[in-house]
Order: C-alpha cells, then sequence, then structure tokens
C-alpha cells in the first residue's frame, strides 16, 4: 500500500507538470487545492499517447487522470444533475448509488460521473464520458488562452533619437500596450556614449509619461550593460479592455460559426427535399410521362447547385 501511493504520487506529480504543457485533463485549480490520491475517492492515472493531440517529444505522454464514475463510486446517496443542451446543469434530485445508476442507462448509456466528492450528499453528472472530457479539455484550453502571460515586445532607441524617430517608437510602444503587451524600452548606448546616460534616463521617464494613460512603469529604469531600460505595463483598464474584446471576439466568432453550420443544414434539408421531388418525379417518368434519362440530368444539375456552397464549414465548426 505505501508503495503504491509513493507510485501514484510520483504519477500525480507528473500529471501536475503537465498543467504547463496544457495537456490535463483537469482544471489547474482543482489540481492544485485536491490531492490526486486519497483514499474517499480512489483516482485512475492512465497514461495514453497523445500524439495526436498536437504533443512533441515527451509531451506525447499525457497523464489522463480519469474522475471516479459509474461502478466506482462509493457514495450510497447522490445529488444527480445532468446537462441541459445549453450547457448548464439540470437538477435531478437526490437519489441512491442504485437509481443513479439506472438513471445513466435509461438517459441511453451514459456515465454517471463524481464531479464533487466533498458536498453532502455527493454530486454526480450524467454525461457521456467522452463529451464530458471534450468539455474539460477546451475548458482548460481556453484558461490557458485567457492566462496567457501577456507577451513582452520591446522598442529600441539612441539617445540621440530624432523627434519622428521617436513619435514611431512611441506609437509602437501605444500598440503594444494597447493590445495588453508588456513592453520594454531600451536606450543603446555604443562606447563611450554612455557618458550620457542621464539623457537616456530622461528619454525614459519621457515616453513612460507620455504613456502615462495607457502604462505604468515597472520600477525606474535600469542599466543593463550598455542599455538602459525600462519596462512598461498597461494599466488595469487597458487589460480589462483587451480581455473584454477578447471575449466578444470569440463570442462573434462562435455565432458566425453557429450560423454558417446552420445555413449548411438547411441546405442541405432543401438538397433532401429535392432529391425526393426528383425521385418522385423520377418515379412518375417511368410511368411515362418523363424520359427517366432528363430526369437523372436534371437530378444531377440540381444537386451540383445544391451542393456548389463550401464544404468544409461542417469541419470547421467541430475543429
Ligand atoms: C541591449 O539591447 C539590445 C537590443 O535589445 C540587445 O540586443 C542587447 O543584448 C542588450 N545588451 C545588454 C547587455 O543587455
Amino acid at each position: 500500500m505505501k508503495l503504491f501511493q509513493a507510485v501514484s504520487t510520483l504519477v500525480a506529480v507528473s500529471a501536475m507538470t503537465n498543467v504547463a504543457t496544457g495537456f490535463t485533463l483537469v482544471a489547474p485549480r482543482s489540481l492544485a487545492t485536491t490531492p490526486l490520491v486519497t483514499s474517499s475517492s480512489p483516482t485512475t492515472l492512465m497514461a495514453r499517447g497523445g500524439g495526436r493531440r498536437g504533443g512533441r517529444g515527451n509531451r506525447d505522454v499525457v497523464q489522463e487522470v480519469k474522475p471516479t464514475m459509474n461502478e466506482e463510486i462509493q457514495a450510497t446517496e447522490l445529488r444527480v444533475v445532468t446537462p441541459n443542451p445549453k450547457g448548464k446543469d439540470d437538477s435531478l434530485g437526490i437519489m441512491s448509488r442504485a437509481e443513479a445508476l439506472a438513471k445513466a442507462k435509461d438517459m441511453g448509456g451514459l456515465d454517471l460521473i463524481l464531479v464533487n466528492d466533498k458536498s453532502d450528499p455527493p454530486v454526480c453528472k450524467i454525461v457521456d464520458y467522452s463529451k464530458y472530457r471534450y468539455m474539460l479539455e477546451k475548458k482548460a484550453k481556453e484558461l490557458k488562452k485567457n492566462s496567457k502571460a501577456t507577451e513582452i515586445k520591446e522598442v529600441k532607441m539612441s539617445y540621440k533619437i530624432d523627434v519622428h524617430d521617436y513619435g514611431v517608437r512611441k506609437k509602437n510602444a501605444l500598440k503594444f500596450l494597447a493590445q495588453g503587451n508588456r513592453v520594454k524600452c531600451t536606450v543603446m548606448f555604443r562606447g563611450r556614449e554612455v557618458q550620457h546616460d542621464n539623457l537616456g534616463f530622461d528619454l525614459l521617464e519621457k515616453l513612460a509619461e507620455d504613456l502615462d494613460e495607457l502604462a505604468a512603469k515597472e520600477g525606474r529604469p535600469k542599466r543593463e550593460g550598455r542599455n538602459l531600460s525600462v519596462i512598461l505595463s498597461p494599466r488595469a483598464e487597458v487589460l480589462k479592455a483587451v480581455n473584454e474584446k477578447r471575449r466578444a471576439d470569440d463570442k462573434a466568432k462562435k455565432k458566425n460559426k453557429k450560423v454558417a453550420f446552420e445555413e449548411k443544414l438547411a441546405a442541405k434539408a432543401s438538397t433532401d427535399a429535392a432529391a425526393a421531388t426528383t425521385n418522385a418525379l423520377a418515379a412518375e417518368g417511368l410511368n411515362g410521362e418523363l424520359s427517366v434519362e432528363d430526369t437523372i440530368i436534371d437530378m444531377e444539375s440540381s444537386l451540383d447547385d445544391l451542393l456548389g456552397g463550401s464544404d468544409d464549414l461542417t469541419d470547421d465548426i467541430f475543429s
């Protein structure tokens, strides 16, 4: 038992390492706060080839932390929920373990997954495990995307910079900051120019002042060899605006995909209807009204017309 725990802990640690690579199936927060191996909730750790997920090198081995589910669930009484089409959870109430398992079976052979063993009674979700896993992966990806540390950009200049070039650097810095990036502003000195570093210092202070509305200095300008630099980081309001915009863009993108997908479905439905009509006409044609050959040519051309649209929409929406 001791040995088993030690081994599990090792595996658990490597599973946590994978949080950084984004190939975990558990939201990082729950990993950080919940021990992976506890006596009350045995957690199965499985390795799977992650190549198709785009892993490289060592990342190819992905630790999948499987939740406790179905027969593995020990509690005798459970609060059961199931996701509705809107993706929110509907409550199915409190029931016995046996009832919950039967319910999952009734609902088309779905899985009963323990999602919270800390509450009383524990909460289980009836859902298709592969769909559940996909949702978790998607959430983890989104989390990673949003927490993606802002990039650090750099603008460089000489302490002898002229007004025009200064304007260009300022404009670039402004653009980077407005995108939510931190900007390292560097004044480079050559050789003995470094004795003028007070001018460089003033230059950086001026730049920081000119960008004051968008950004704050992270400390005072610092010497790095012959360089003098200061990092400007976007103010909270700027970051908030950037995040809001990103969210709005994502939403619009999703909506566009949905509309395109629905149009595609509608087009397919009318193609099917047209084919049905054509088939009916063909049947009539056999009775002498139309020649079979004419009808088939008609059918093909109308199918071509209807299928003329782009075919990658359906693929796209699931990618
Ligand atoms: C000074 O800045 C330039 C441009 O960013 C960089 O290439 C160089 O490595 C820096 N030198 C030092 C000592 O940091």
